[in-house]
């Protein structure tokens, strides 16, 4: 009953790439209002901004931030949220069934970017708009100066370019719910041409193609082929988006979400490859995994069409350590696919779906999910190294036979420091880990750091923010290039070596 592995530090998978830790922040819910931006607030910069969020934000260690949506950004006109906060137009969001006052925008955007240390990641709008909105926008974020639309930008206060380099082509173009979905062909032929027109802007741009809304989309693999077939050359990323839920009380299945996530990545990795062989490419589509998380959808209240408020509490979700266990193992699964996987954005950042949570007025605190992202973000820069597990097994209803052990480790090469992720997934044992170092220059554990509960369902929440925090690991031990450790049942495992 003990699971097995080795570490070689010549058996790589790949480099991280810090993107791999982005964020997404929609307008949506309070993720933007009361969430990043509370003019008012005792925390408020002069830019509105939260300093406390900033703050946990900056601690969560997030990169790259995707923004305006999401399902927000099909109906967008990103001209609303530029010039004077005062003057700009309230308008429906179609996708969310809410008022938008558009008092953040793109220049406040850039402003939090910035304040965090992060880089940009901008949609733009293929549901309701199209080549030209998309390049007026690229122009008026980009060009240094001397036209109409960069001066505009000037005029309103943004001297320097803000030197956007990472673009989305829309979102989830291939939903039924997206406003202005589209079909594969109609979409591949937008993306194509919006794609060759944005890089006669800039060459350098980099561009993320929509790929499926999730594995289960009845046009999965097929929508990407299409897609892929038409914008092959002119793109650098496909996106894949992923949510996972407890479903009918299978909380074995439900810990191992991240089969199904590895799956999705692996097959859309042989989508791309298949037809960047049909092209006799040398190229490689890399994956853009720009919203993951925990979600539970299937609870979301149907929304009342025409129940148009502000900032309305939307998709809250309070996450237990259970949840945060999962969470802990998509990150290794993506971890797990570095070499392909180049960008990744946990959706969301604040409030709607997040590790972080507000309250207008009040504190800002953390979600139990908020750990695991942080230790990996901190801990997993470097080199993947290859990690084949051995040892115990048991049944799963949805993904069949599953190890118990979901492990990476990440070789942080210019101190030699090695960190292993390790997440159990027994409900009820504790699972014993030995792992053969013998190829690496560690010495001694500098930290075992343990997320786990007697209370499967124990949160953090307003009342009580820090009810969930990780603990050391007991009995963890290097001894003559031998990893010895025991897990704890349902538990999310940080191990580093130095
Ligand atoms: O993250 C919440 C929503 O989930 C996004 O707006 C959409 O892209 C996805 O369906």
């Amino acid at each position: 009953r003990t699971a097995r592995f080795t570490l070689d530090p010549a058996f790589a998978v790949g480099d991280v790439n810090p993107r791999l830790f982005g964020s997404f922040v929609e307008h949506l819910g309070r993720c933007v209002y009361t969430g990043i931006h509370e003019p008012g607030h005792p925390a408020a910069d002069e830019a509105g901004l939260r300093t406390d969020v900033l703050d946990l934000v900056r601690e969560l260690g997030v990169t790259a931030i995707r923004y305006p949506g999401g399902n927000f950004v099909s109906g967008y006109k990103w001209e609303d949220g530029t010039g004077p906060a005062e003057e700009r137009p309230r308008r429906l969001d179609l996708a969310w069934q809410s008022i938008e006052t558009n008092r953040f925008g793109l220049a406040e955007y850039i402003d939090f970017v910035a304040k965090i240390g992060g880089e940009p990641m901008m949609a733009v709008n293929l549901g309701t708009r199209g080549i030209a909105e998309a390049l007026e926008l690229q122009e008026y974020a980009n060009h240094p100066g001397g036209t109409e639309l960069s001066d505009r930008r000037i005029a309103h206060g943004g001297k320097e370019p803000y030197g956007i380099k990472l673009w989305c082509l829309g979102n989830e173009m291939d939903g039924p719910w997206q406003t202005g979905h589209k079909t594969a062909a109609e979409y591949g032929r937008l993306a194509a041409e919006t794609a060759r027109a944005m890089r006669q802007i800039d060459p350098e741009a980099e561009l993320v193609a929509c790929g499926s809304s999730s594995q289960a989309m009845p046009t999965f693999a097929e929508w990407e082929a299409t897609v892929l077939a038409e914008t092959y050359d002119l793109v650098d990323h496909i996106s894949l988006h992923a949510y996972y839920e407890e479903k009918d009380g299978d909380r074995d299945s439900f810990l191992a979400s991240a089969v199904d996530m590895e799956s999705f990545i692996e097959n859309v990795v042989a989508t791309c490859d298949h037809i960047g062989a049909r092209l006799k490419s040398k190229k490689k589509i890399q994956l853009s995994f720009d919203e993951w998380n925990v979600w539970y959808q299937s609870q979301l209240a149907e929304q009342e069409p025409g129940n148009w408020q502000e900032a309305p509490r939307l998709l809250e979700d309070n996450y237990t350590v259970t949840d945060a266990v999962v969470f802990g193992s998509l990150l290794i699964a993506l971890l797990r696919h570095a070499d392909r996987v180049t960008v990744a954005c946990l959706a969301q950042l604040v409030n709607v779906i997040a590790p972080i949570m507000t309250e207008p007025g009040g504190p800002a605190w953390k979600q139990t999910t908020f750990f695991p992202f942080a230790q990996a973000s901190k801990y997993g820069r470097g080199k993947v190294l290859q990690l084949n597990v051995g040892g115990p097994t048991h049944e799963t209803e949805r993904y069949g036979e599953v190890p118990l052990l979901h492990a990476t480790a990440v070789a942080d090469e210019s101190t030699g420091a090695i960190t292993v992720f390790a997440v159990n997934r027994s409900q009820t044992e504790p699972l014993p880990l030995e792992a053969d170092l013998r190829g690496l220059a560690v010495t001694r554990i500098a930290e075992h750091s343990v997320l786990a509960d007697s209370d499967p369902e124990a949160r953090n929440t307003l009342a009580d923010p820090e009810r969930v925090t990780p603990h050391a690991g007991e009995g963890t031990t290097l001894d003559g290039g031998a990893l010895r450790a025991t897990l704890e049942p349902m538990s999310w495992n940080v191990i580093r070596l130095a």
